[in-house]
């Protein structure tokens, strides 16, 4: 329940008394804005948590506009940009009106600032989180006047900083290869991270940052910066570094305004989305377990619940499904221990049967030919097996050779004179999601295999291409370039109706892998396909990079068929079970494919992960060596229960030289005070763990000195049994779990 508190101005003694100054605090961190009736409204501070005498002695503190409008000092940096009615660009935001608001969980101000020259109101809102280091800023506008006006940039936030070195953190990449590590000084200049994909702001950066405001970023120390926007449509995080007056290093988050002028109708109010921040005076670990945290608590559909181990049929049989083939994979699984199984595309289409990417997206129906028994087919035998049933749609899009398609040509995104470009397949099209009749389909997508199929557990939604023709055959000519925006409201309010439809369904996320990787959707989904890279070695790296921001519950991870589909590598079966049980644990093949051997791996490597899920779903997480580091020949991260009485550790041996240096991993976030039991997790051979099976080690002991897993870096002989899962030198790793004593 919200409640609006009267106007509470905190009047700092340190500070000239007509300045009326708002502080909002997390545990840790606090806000400072000065707010004057009639004046600019000033941003003061931001850091670890102050008081008036504080703040206003700190190096941090300083007076810089807070949310400055192009108008009044023209060569500066500006968060908005507004073109009014008259064709005025010019604009002169005041502050009228602060409001406290506090709730269950948050405190915070809305700053009311307003135009003295045209009908134009920016409601700026900063919240703080009561039990995290957690702040989120964003910016409504609103339109009082009659007439539409353009919105030309309408950032949600802007932070200044004050640093004497500043450093950046920020994931980049591309299809199978998302979420790439990237740490490197924030040189002077601007630097932008943002997307312009239209439908999916993952591809290339993610809209994710932290910010080393003295000196390089480290894990354990530093103060450091975290920002993420959540927003499902195109990002711009925007780094000045001018220096230009002495200013502070301006963070200029929200919508990228490229191409995306944005006509607001008289009476109307656009919110612009939520950026995330937190900061932590002791590295960027404390910033990913803050961020982990808030998500899991207060921001992902679900965040808290226990998510199952599942088998995806995609990479074992494509497009080429049968019921035979569903039914064997669902028989091998559940004997593995599996708990859910999904069939993924390939399964549906009428007229035009889907056997490739070339035709029947829009055709929701049974493939009769290739599941004689239909889905309830499937289902039965499910639920026969004891597994949960899951199906694959990509319901935003149709394809040309489809009856939707034939029905409905003007359903889909592209300009009206001349001809489209299109995606996947050279057939697929993005539906028209402004369009209220496409938005009925694809709520109606959901809804209808859930009436038809009330069984089912778990949906993947897909979304494979680009919004190659950002062109509306439904918006009228004025509106065109609310498109990139309008869209993604329009996909709010669809995923708003299926979630009041269906709130227990589980909704995986997926855009060729991680294309959508992005707070923006969390709401709505539980859990993010992470990348369709499933190299396990390759997945390291990716998964290393997403845990900077997002919890390893959310972020999907499968052990593949023994050999990579896209790397062709062979890496054995323990290494592969031991990268994907750092996140959410599933598989992606088929299990017939495996050998005894690795199916009884694979039978101990389940049970396993289903005992410490609970750690690993829901723990902290702590970061102990780094795979983007040194020789890039080890990782290790853990994670620990927040009464640090259990905690599971991963350590990976990446690639293999010899007479390689022991590692000494150094342990963290444990109790100092206490002593743990250490017990390997699935051992490569049964019943041969690793000598510090069994030891029992104080905390403060394994945080300061660490051990030594020597066995890391062996090599083994040729002498192993042949098919021995320790033959492939190259990979290694180890799971110890940790019991407080
Ligand atoms: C995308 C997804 C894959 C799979 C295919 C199906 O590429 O990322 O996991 O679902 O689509 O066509």
């Amino acid at each position: 329940m919200k409640k609006i508190l009267v106007l509470l101005p905190l009047l700092f003694a340190a500070v000239a008394v007509e300045a009326k100054n708002y502080i909002v605090s997390t545990p840790n961190t606090s806000l400072v804005i000065t707010a004057d009736e009639g004046k600019p409204l000033y941003f003061r501070y931001y850091g670890t948590k102050a008081s008036s005498d504080d703040v206003f002695s700190s190096h941090r503190s300083m007076k810089y506009q807070a949310y400055r409008s192009f108008g009044t000092r023209c060569d500066a940096p500006y968060a908005c940009l507004v073109k009014h009615a008259d064709g005025d660009n010019a604009t002169n935001l005041v502050v009228r009106n602060v409001e406290s608001r506090e709730d269950d969980t948050t405190t915070g101000l809305v700053v009311t600032l307003e135009d003295t020259a045209h009908p134009l109101t920016v409601r700026l809102h900063y919240v703080a989180y009561k039990d995290c280091d957690v702040m989120k800023f964003h910016a409504d506008y609103v339109n009082n006047g009659k007439k539409p006006v353009v919105l030309q940039k309408y950032m949600s936030a802007v932070l200044p900083v004050k640093s004497q070195e500043c450093w950046l953190l920020h994931l980049n990449g591309d299809h199978g290869n998302e979420c790439n590590e990237n740490i490197e000084p924030l040189g002077e200049g601007i630097k932008i991270i943002s997307s312009r994909d239209g439908g999916r702001n993952s591809v290339g950066s993610n809209a994710a940052f932290m910010l080393g405001t003295d000196g390089k970023i480290e894990e354990t120390e530093g103060n450091v910066i975290g920002g993420v926007l959540s927003w499902t449509g195109n990002t711009y995080i925007e780094f000045i570094n001018t220096r230009q007056n002495g200013d502070p290093i301006l963070i200029l988050a929200g919508i990228n305004p490229e191409a995306s002028d944005y006509t607001l109708d008289g009476g109307k109010t656009l919110e612009t989305p939520e950026m995330v921040f937190s900061y932590s005076t002791s590295g960027k670990g404390q910033v990913s377990r803050n961020l982990h945290y808030w998500a899991r608590h207060h921001h992902v559909l679900d965040g808290t619940s226990m998510r199952h181990v599942l088998l995806n049929s995609w990479e074992g049989v494509h497009f080429d499904v049968s019921q035979e083939g569903m039914n064997e994979m669902m028989k091998d699984f559940s004997a593995l221990g599996g708990e859910m199984f999904v069939m993924d595309d390939g399964w549906f289409g009428g007229k035009y049967p889907r056997n490739d990417g070339t035709t029947s997206l829009g055709d929701w129906c049974v493939a009769k030919d290739k599941l004689p028994e239909g889905v309830d087919g499937l289902i039965r035998f499910a639920t026969d097996k004891n597994l949960k049933f899951g199906i694959w749609i990509e319901p935003e899009m149709v394809n040309t050779k489809s009856e939707l398609y034939e029905k409905h040509p003007d359903w889909v995104l592209r300009h009206e004179s001349f001809d489209p470009t299109y995606g996947r397949g050279k057939t697929q099209l993005l539906l028209d999601l402004t369009n209220p009749k496409v938005q009925d389909f694809v709520f109606g997508v959901v809804d209808n295999l859930m009436k038809s199929y009330p069984e089912i557990a778990y949906i993947k939604w897909d979304h494979n291409m680009s919004m190659l023709n950002a062109s509306s055959l439904y918006l009228p000519k004025s509106k065109q370039s609310n498109l990139y925006v309008d869209y993604h409201l329009a996909l709010k309010s669809i995923l708003e109706r299926v979630r009041a439809a269906y709130p227990d369904l589980i909704i995986q996320l997926c855009s060729a892998g991680g294309f959508r990787l992005n707070y923006g959707y969390m709401p709505y989904f539980q859990e993010v396909w992470t990348s369709d890279q499933t190299d396990a070695l390759h997945r390291l790296y990716i998964q290393w990079g997403a845990l900077d921001f997002y919890p390893s519950n959310i972020l999907a991870a499968h052990v593949c068929s023994p050999r990579n589909k896209y790397t062709q590598r062979e890496i054995p079966v323990k290494f592969r079970f031991d990268v994907a049980s750092m996140c959410r644990l599933g598989m992606e093949m088929v299990p017939a494919q495996l050998t005894d051997a690795e199916k009884a791996y694979a039978t101990r490597a389940i049970a396993e992960y289903k005992r410490l899920r609970g750690t690993i779903q829901q723990g902290d997480l702590y970061k102990l060596v780094s795979p983007y580091e040194g020789n890039r020949d080890y990782a290790s991260l853990m994670y620990v229960d927040g009464d640090k009485s259990h905690a599971v550790l991963f350590a990976y041996r990446t690639i293999l030289f010899r007479h390689m240096p022991d590692k000494i991993i150094k342990l963290q976030g444990l109790d100092p005070e206490r002593k743990y039991l250490i017990r390997e997790v699935c051992p490569e051979v049964e019943g041969k763990p690793l000598p510090i099976d069994g030891k029992v080690v104080s905390g403060r002991f394994l945080m300061e000195e660490g051990i030594v897993l020597k066995d890391l870096n062996k090599a083994y002989s040729r002498t192993q049994p042949f098919n021995d899962i320790r033959e492939m030198n190259d990979y290694k790793s180890f799971v110890l779990e940790l019991i407080a004593q």
